[in-house]
């Protein structure tokens, strides 16, 4: 049953107003508002799809190619991706429930525990650095590199951000509530309107974690980038799942169902599985890890002077270990380099790399970038097909012009 938080005011903002970005004057501001986004997405830093903004790589660096964004990426730049619409949410009332089979005590239907913000403060805090990445990072990757056509949004590679999350470990809170030793499966359930497509309404957006993960390293975090939650990122929390598709990172939590039986919701059953010919009849398991990722810091297209010193700069990230190597071809593939490396490699956060160029010839250009984590697990030239479109993690063909 889709759970409604009993207590806490919610409200559903209408279409987002265009609002100037910081630091900028009004007048020559281009803000290309998303239905159901609260903040401002400067055409610049974003590209609007649907419902959701994907961050331009591009825009990791300024004019003169300086970095204008670090390891973390500052929540105003942050990526937005939303099934429906942003929830407004009263802080002050706000309640998280949990209940269910999986908890100690009296019989199962009336097992509940709630939550306020100042209970889970009082909480010991944790942070840590993670990145969020939709399953559906890299889609349009199929069409445009492996002509297979995938339904939803068509993500080149801006569907990521890290940042550095502050909260209580969900370990904590679901002990707090009184785990029993049987449980099974937890389901977090997001306040944001049901999810309704043609006509199918699949109510509130919620996803079952299994226990050994919820235990293991996941976070209910309430801050991000030192700052309290936004409310397009989640406020007053949300969880932070690290390594997995972001779909398992519920924003807006208000209920948790814990359970001694396995636990379903349509985003473990008919969303974030692989379905295809090259995955069993009923499709393949719910997704977890990430799969090994790179994008350059640079528009597709960019043009760049000849006979000049240049200096590529990107990152590189996967969900199962740190990336410790990357190899980049600037001759489309034919031969490669390896990347400096600008930070120390950590699981669940990216690696900046950069590396120098010097293009004498004026053309076209194919760039590409291969990154190998401390498993063994590299980038392929091709990504497997699945009907969805999930997880693109081959080599990206990254076209610029040299004149
Ligand atoms: N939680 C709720 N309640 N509703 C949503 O639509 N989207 C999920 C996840 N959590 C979603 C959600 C998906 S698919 C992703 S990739 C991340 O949130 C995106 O987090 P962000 O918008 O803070 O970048």
């Amino acid at each position: 049953m889709p759970l409604r938080c009993a207590t806490g005011a919610v409200t559903v903002p209408a279409l987002a107003a265009p609002v100037p970005a910081p630091g900028r004057a009004a007048a020559e501001e281009v803000t290309r508002p998303v239905p159901g986004i609260v903040k401002p997405l400067p055409a610049e830093w974003f590209v609007p799809r649907d419902t959701n903004a994907e961050m331009r790589w591009e825009s990791l660096r300024g004019a003169d190619g300086e970095a204008v964004v670090g390891r973390r990426v500052p929540v105003e730049r942050f990526f937005v991706r939303n099934h429906t619409s942003t929830p407004l949410i009263d802080p002050a009332s706000w309640r998280l429930k949990l209940f269910g089979s999986g908890l100690r005590g009296a019989p199962a239907r009336e097992r509940a525990v709630e939550f306020g913000l100042a209970d889970l403060r009082a909480l010991p805090a944790t942070r840590i650095d993670a990145l969020i990445e939709c399953a559906g990072n890299g889609r349009s990757y199929y069409s445009r590199q492996q002509h297979q056509s995938v339904p939803g949004t068509p993500w080149t590679l801006g569907g990521i951000g890290s940042a550095s999350w502050r909260g209580v470990r969900l370990a904590e809170v679901l002990r707090a509530a009184g785990l029993a030793d049987g449980a099974v499966d937890v389901l977090p359930t997001g306040l944001d309107p049901d999810y309704v497509v043609n006509g199918v309404n699949y109510g509130p957006v919620r996803r079952p974690l299994p226990i050994a993960k919820a235990l293991d390293d996941v976070l209910l975090a309430y801050e991000m980038n030192g700052e309290p939650l936004t409310p397009d990122h989640g406020a007053p929390a949300r969880l932070v799942v690290p390594g997995w598709v972001g779909i398992a990172s519920i924003k807006w939590v208000g209920g948790i169902e814990v359970a001694d039986h396995p636990l379903h919701s349509p985003w473990n059953t008919d969303f974030y599985r692989m379905f295809g010919p090259d995955h069993p009849p009923g499709g393949g398991d719910p997704l977890t890890t990430q799969v090994v990722k790179s994008a350059f810091e640079l528009a597709e297209g960019a043009v760049l002077e000849a006979g000049r010193d240049h200096r590529l700069h990107g990152r590189s990230w996967s969900g199962t270990a740190p990336v410790h190597r990357v190899d980049v071809s600037t001759d489309g593939g034919r031969s490669w380099r390896r990347a400096e490396l600008h930070d120390e490699p950590r699981a669940h956060d990216w690696t900046r790399w950069s590396i120098a160029w010097r293009p004498e010839r004026p053309g076209p250009y194919e760039l590409r970038a291969r990154a190998t984590d401390r498993r063994g697990d590299t980038q392929p030239d091709t990504a497997g097909f699945n009907r969805e479109g999930y997880l693109f993690g081959a080599v990206v063909s990254h076209p610029v012009t040299v004149a």
